[in-house]
C-alpha cells in the first residue's frame, strides 16, 4: 500500500529510481519522438494505414509501376514475379493487384512474414545458394503444395538470438569467385547436348530455365548507421539480385533493385547495363528526400543466357 503512495507523495524519489530514469531516457529520446512525429505526419504512412497497406513502401513500387509499367503483360498472359526482401508484404499486395491473374508471385526474406492471400512466400536468407535453387525450383515446378515441403526442409539455425535460415554456399557479393560456381542452367538438363532441332523446341527449353517476367528487390539490411558499411551490404544484396535477375529472368524480362548510394554504384549500373538494354536511377516521391535509397529500374533483359563471368568481370 504505502509504496502506491510513495509516487505521489515523494515524486523526487522515484524519478532517481533506475527504472524511471530509463523510462525518463526512452520517452524523452529526441530521435524516437522525432521518427513518431515524422510517421504521424508522414502522408505516405497515414495514406498506406488507410489503404489497408502493410507499409508505406507500397508507394514506392506503385510510383515506379507507374512511371515504368512493370506488370504490363499483352493479352493479360498471367506473370510470374519475385519479390525479394518482400516483409513485411507491401510490394506482395501491389503485385498482386497489378498482376493480370493466375500470376505467380513469390516472395522472399530472411524474416518470416504472412504474404497476402494468392502470394507464396519462402523464409530465406538471399545470400545463400541454396535459396536461388529453391526460387528457381518454385517456379518450374507445377505442383507448389510439394515445392512448400521442400522449404521445409532447409536448416534453421540461431544467430545472436535471431533465427536465420542458413544453406551452405554462401555468395559473398561482385568479387568473390563463388559466382562461378552457378552453373548455366541449360547444361545441367538431360540432352543439353544435343543441338535444338525446331525454333519451338528452343523456345520452351527457354521458357523452362528462364521463367520469370519480374525480379522486385528492395532488399535492405539493417542499417548500422555507418554510411559506407551500409553502402557495402546494400551492394552485395544488390549482386544477388542481379544474379536471380541473370538466372531467372527471361528475355525482355524487368528488375527493379533497391540500393544505397555510394561510391560503388556506378559499378552496379555498369553490370546492370551489360544485362539490360535500358537502365534508370529513379527515386519515387515515396522515398523520404534525406535517405540514400534510391532504385536502378531494368527493362528489356538483353538475352536469356547471360555470362555471369563477363557481368561480373566487367566492375
Ligand atoms: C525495406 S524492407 C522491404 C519492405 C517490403 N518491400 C514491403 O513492401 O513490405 C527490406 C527487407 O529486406 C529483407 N532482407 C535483408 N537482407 C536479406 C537477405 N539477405 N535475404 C532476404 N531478405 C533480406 C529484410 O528482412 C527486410 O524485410
Amino acid at each position: 500500500m504505502f509504496l502506491y503512495l510513495v509516487p505521489l507523495l515523494r515524486p523526487d524519489i522515484v524519478r532517481k529510481a533506475p527504472f524511471f530514469r530509463l523510462f525518463a531516457r526512452y520517452k524523452s529520446s529526441g530521435s524516437s519522438k522525432r521518427w513518431l512525429r515524422r510517421q504521424k505526419n508522414d502522408i505516405y504512412s497515414r495514406e498506406a494505414k488507410h489503404e489497408n497497406l502493410k507499409s508505406r513502401a507500397a508507394f514506392k513500387l506503385l510510383q515506379i509501376d507507374q512511371q515504368f509499367k512493370l506488370f504490363h503483360s499483352p493479352g493479360g498472359v498471367p506473370l510470374n514475379v519475385v519479390d525479394l526482401g518482400a516483409a513485411p508484404g507491401a510490394w506482395n499486395q501491389v503485385a498482386l493487384d497489378k498482376c493480370p491473374r493466375q500470376s505467380k508471385i513469390l516472395g522472399v526474406d530472411i524474416l518470416p512474414y504472412q504474404p497476402p492471400r494468392g502470394v507464396s512466400s519462402m523464409q530465406a536468407n538471399i545470400l545463400s545458394k541454396r535459396t536461388h535453387e529453391n526460387i528457381r525450383n518454385f517456379f518450374q515446378k507445377k505442383d507448389n503444395k510439394s515445392m512448400m515441403e521442400e522449404f521445409e526442409d532447409v536448416e534453421i539455425t540461431t544467430v545472436g538470438g535471431k533465427k536465420l535460415t542458413v544453406t551452405e554456399g554462401t555468395i559473398q557479393g561482385a568479387n568473390s569467385a563463388s559466382i562461378d560456381t552457378y552453373s548455366r542452367p541449360q547444361d545441367k538438363s538431360p540432352g543439353s547436348n544435343q543441338p535444338v532441332d525446331s525454333e519451338q523446341e528452343k523456345h520452351l527449353e527457354e521458357a523452362k530455365n528462364w521463367p520469370v517476367d519480374v525480379v522486385l528487390s528492395d532488399m535492405m539490411a539493417n542499417t548500422s548507421g555507418l554510411a559506407v558499411r551500409d553502402h557495402e551490404m546494400s551492394m552485395d544484396l544488390c549482386d544477388a539480385a542481379l544474379i536471380v535477375a541473370i538466372d531467372l529472368l527471361k528475355k525482355n524480362g524487368k528488375l527493379v533493385i533497391k540500393f544505397f548510394t555510394g561510391v560503388q554504384d556506378k559499378y552496379l549500373e555498369q553490370r546492370l547495363k551489360v544485362v539490360f538494354h535500358k537502365v534508370q536511377r529513379f527515386k519515387p516521391s515515396a522515398c523520404r528526400r534525406e535517405s540514400k535509397e534510391c532504385y536502378f529500374v531494368c527493362l528489356g533483359k538483353k538475352s536469356y543466357y547471360v555470362d555471369k563471368l563477363i557481368v561480373f568481370r566487367k566492375a
